[in-house]
């Protein structure tokens, strides 16, 4: 029997893929990340696709990534902190196991500081992050099925909380 697929939303710097492989690990099974199957299909980096080809058109290929990855892997899946922007991807993870990892403005401001591979990022960090937590708290919201708060917790304390949570 194959294991149940565990999707993973969150802001990015929340922790999805530590946390994912190390959920991946305790539950004995594979992990993936569509940030990471675009670039390997694209051949270009996240930031790359951003300033070349724009936002909506690194969400279509996220869209695309998502499915993908749905339908073919029953592991630990974690997706891009802006997945959850895109309708028809929101409507994609209906019916799966979603934990939303969580963070406050402060956490995040802290955690991911001037990050340059970030382009969400580069201008004024606790400004954007404090809107794009506004804009999109309401959507990991509405896709998950588990909320797990990771201010102040390890990795671990995470992982231990997601896996109690399930
Ligand atoms: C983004 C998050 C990033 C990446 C891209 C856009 C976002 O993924 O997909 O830079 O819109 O929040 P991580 O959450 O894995 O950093």
């Amino acid at each position: 029997m194959s294991a149940p697929l565990i999707v993973l939303v969150g802001p990015m710097g929340v922790g999805k893929s530590t946390v994912g492989q190390l959920l991946a690990e305790r539950l004995g099974t594979g992990y993936r990340d569509t940030d990471e199957d675009i670039v390997a299909a694209r051949g270009r980096t996240i930031a790359e696709i951003f300033v070349d080809e724009g936002e909506a058109a690194f969400r279509a290929q996220e869209k695309e990534a998502v499915r993908s990855a749905l339908g073919e892997h029953d592991g630990v899946l974690a997706l891009g902190g802006g997945a959850i922007l895109d309708a028809d991807t929101r409507a994609l993870l209906a019916g799966q196991r979603v934990v939303y990892l969580s963070m406050d403005v402060e956490e995040a401001v802290r955690r991911t500081g001037l990050n340059v591979a970030r382009p969400l990022l580069a201008v004024n960090p606790r400004k954007q992050w404090r809107e794009l937590m506004e804009a999109r708290r309401h959507l990991y919201e509405e896709v998950a099925t588990v909320v797990v708060a990771t201010d102040g917790r390890t990795p671990d304390e995470v992982t231990r909380a997601a896996l109690d949570a399930l």
